[in-house]
């Protein structure tokens, strides 16, 4: 018996204009009704929160932002706030995913400031980790020196509000999915480092996702493993019937 509740969150990255995520959530919403006992996400671009906040007033499915700025508020152009994801609607927030790690200069230090920003006010933050092709295989020295340094700081109460997603960079938008044996390896070290550095309840407690190339046909079999607690998709949550079906495997 687990008692986690399985999270499956669509990561948009920079597709849909606010009237293509209103088309999206109109189509997707019934597909998901009754859907109970797992958690739905939506992270579309920040200029789609707004109107996409709206529309899901009043439903159990749930928005986050893909990133969010460390500071809370100032002189920062170009940058968005954890108070203004909050007042769109947004629950969660994607911190430390490997575009920004790796196109905008997001290293850990940034990484670890976000994720206080984010908990600061309120929001959940979903910090992703992963090696790239050549970092694979020291997976554990790669993945275990960003929980390190990204969470350094954050005390168990903070550590609740976190969901962790292990997406192996090598994976992400190639068609190449870890197999489940290799997602399930690597998120169980991730379960037993939480466990080490905080303690048992706490790793017991932390939702784990995969993410890197999730699709409807290998959902089910990733989902299956023991320690894998949801999945966070790209491309394939674009397509309201496709999520869905990720949903559907998920249950
Ligand atoms: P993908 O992206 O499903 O398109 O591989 C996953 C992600 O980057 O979150």
């Amino acid at each position: 018996m687990t008692m986690r509740r399985p999270l499956i969150a669509g990561n948009w990255k920079m597709h849909k204009t606010p009237q293509e995520t209103e088309g999206f959530i109109r189509g997707f919403l019934p597909r998901v009704k009754g859907v109970d006992s797992v958690d739905v996400l939506i992270i579309p671009p920040y200029t789609s929160l707004d109107r996409a906040g709206r529309l899901i007033e009043g439903t159990s499915l749930l928005l986050g932002a893909q990133d969010l700025c460390s500071e809370p508020e100032g002189a920062f152009t170009g940058a968005i706030s954890a108070k203004m994801l909050v007042a769109c609607g947004c629950s969660h927030v994607l911190v430390g995913h490997s575009e920004r790690r790796e196109l905008f200069g997001d290293d850990d230090q940034i990484v670890s400031r976000k994720l206080k920003a984010a908990l600061d006010a309120g929001l959940m933050p979903i910090l992703c980790v992963g090696e790239t092709l050549s970092e694979h295989d020291r997976v554990e020295e790669k993945v275990t020196g960003q929980l390190r340094d990204d969470l350094a700081g954050i005390d168990k109460e903070g550590l609740e509000k976190v969901t962790i997603a292990y997406e192996p960079i090598w994976a992400i938008g190639t068609g190449k999915t870890a197999t489940p044996e290799v997602a399930q390896e690597t998120i169980g070290m991730i379960r037993s480092w939480i466990a080490q550095h905080y303690d048992d309840a706490a790793a017991r407690g932390m939702r784990i996702l995969y993410g890197g190339s999730v699709k409807p046909a290998n959902a089910a079999s990733l989902l299956a493993q023991r320690d894998i607690d949801g999945a966070l998709v790209g491309g394939a949550s674009l397509d309201d019937e496709k999520f869905a079906a990720i949903v559907d495997a998920a249950l």
